[in-house]
C-alpha cells in the first residue's frame, strides 16, 4: 500500500539528510538500478507511480537536472507538465510567483523547481503546506543557494566508488573552483558531515573562496577543512577532486573575467600526480576547468556521475511518495 506521510517530504536543503537517510539512499538507487537490467523490471517500476503527475518548473537554465528529473518520472510511469520560462506562463500577466505555484498544486502532486532566487522553494512549501492540497517541493536549484538532489547524486557516487575502498569515511575530498557561488559545493559539502573523519580541501582563487557563512557552518558541524590555492599540492592528497566552473551568471558587472582562475584547471598533464585510487567529478556542465582529454581516465566519474543522477532521482522519488518499501527483489 501506498503510504502517504501526513506532511509531504520537501527536498529543499541538504541539511535536512542524515547518515541513515543517505545510506538507505544509496541502498535504494542501487537496488532500482537492477529493476534496469530487465523489462519486466522496468515494467514494475512504470507500475509504481503511474497514478502520479509531476510539474517542472525551472526558469533558471538546466540540461540533466531537467533530463534527469522528468527521464526519472517516466521511469516510474508518472506524467510531466513542464514550464521553462516564465514569460510563457501567466507570471507575464503579472500573477505573483506565489499564486503561480499555488496553481500548480491544483493539477500535479509533486513540483520540481529551479529557480534563480535563494530561499523560494522553502516559501513556496511552507506556504502550499497550510493550503487544502499541501504537495511536495523538489529544490532542483535554487540560486547559488542550494542543490540538494545534486547532493545525493554526488553522496552516491563517491559512496560507490569507494566501495571496495572503505567508503566515504576517511576520504579527502578536494573541491575546486568557484567556491563562493557554487551551489553544488554548499549542498555537498554539508553532507560530508555525516561521514566519518572526511577532510575537505577547498581549492580556488581568493576571489572565489567559499561563503562567510558556509564557513560558520562548516565549523559549527565540526567538518574539518582546509582553504588553499595550491593546486597541484591539493591533488597528490585527494582521494575525489570535484571540479566546478565559475558562476558568472551570478556576475553583477563581468568581475569574474578579471580573476586569472587557469592555474585551477584540471589538465592531463596533472594526472600523474594523483592517487591511483582517486575519483574525478564534475557537476558539469564544464568549460576549460576540465580537459576533455581526461574523459578517457578511469579515474573520470562525471559521465557515470550524471547518470547516477536519474537513478538518485527515482529513489528520491519513490522515497517522496512512501513506494520505496516496494523496491525489493525478488528472493532468487
Ligand atoms: N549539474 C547540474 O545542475 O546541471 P544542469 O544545470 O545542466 O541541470
Amino acid at each position: 500500500m501506498e503510504v502517504t506521510p501526513a506532511k509531504p517530504l520537501h527536498v529543499l536543503s541538504s541539511s535536512q539528510f542524515d547518515r541513515p537517510f543517505l545510506d538507505h539512499m544509496c541502498q535504494l538507487t542501487d537496488t532500482i538500478r537492477r529493476f534496469d537490467k530487465s523489462k519486466e523490471g522496468l515494467m514494475y517500476l512504470q507500475g509504481l507511480l503511474a497514478h502520479r503527475r509531476a510539474m517542472l518548473y525551472f526558469t533558471q537554465p538546466s540540461t540533466r537536472t531537467f533530463l534527469s528529473c522528468q527521464t526519472a518520472c517516466q521511469i516510474l510511469g508518472m506524467g510531466t507538465n513542464e514550464i521553462r520560462d516564465s514569460s510563457t506562463s501567466s507570471e507575464r500577466k503579472g500573477e505573483s510567483i506565489e499564486d503561480s505555484l499555488r496553481t500548480f498544486s491544483s493539477y500535479v502532486d509533486v513540483i520540481i523547481m529551479r529557480t534563480p532566487v535563494p530561499g523560494l522553494c522553502d516559501r513556496i512549501a511552507n506556504l502550499l503546506d497550510e493550503t487544502e492540497r499541501p504537495i511536495p517541493i523538489v529544490n532542483a536549484g535554487s540560486g547559488p543557494d542550494e542543490h540538494p538532489t545534486q547532493a545525493l547524486l554526488d553522496i552516491y557516487t563517491l559512496n560507490r566508488s569507494f566501495v571496495r575502498n572503505g567508503g566515504i569515511d576517511g576520504k579527502t575530498i578536494m573541491m575546486v573552483g568557484d567556491l563562493k557561488r557554487g551551489r553544488t559545493i554548499r549542498s555537498l559539502s554539508g553532507l560530508l558531515s555525516n561521514y566519518r573523519d572526511v577532510k575537505i580541501l577547498f581549492v580556488s582563487p581568493p576571489e572565489f573562496r567559499i561563503s562567510d557563512d558556509l564557513r560558520q557552518k562548516l565549523q559549527q558541524k565540526g567538518q574539518k577543512f582546509e582553504e588553499t590555492d595550491q593546486f597541484t599540492d591539493a591533488l597528490r592528497m585527494a582521494d575525489a577532486v570535484y571540479m566546478t566552473r565559475v558562476q558568472d551568471e551570478y556576475d553583477t558587472n563581468g568581475e569574474s573575467k578579471k580573476v586569472d582562475s587557469r592555474r585551477f584547471h584540471l589538465k592531463a598533464e596533472h594526472l600523474p600526480l594523483m592517487k591511483s585510487t582517486a575519483v574525478i567529478m564534475h557537476p558539469l556542465p564544464r568549460r576549460e576547468e576540465l580537459d576533455v582529454a581526461i574523459d578517457t581516465d578511469p579515474r573520470a566519474r562525471y559521465w557515470r556521475q550524471e547518470r547516477n543522477g536519474m537513478w538518485t532521482r527515482v529513489a528520491l522519488l519513490t522515497k517522496i511518495f512512501g513506494v520505496d518499501r516496494k523496491i525489493v527483489l525478488p528472493e532468487l
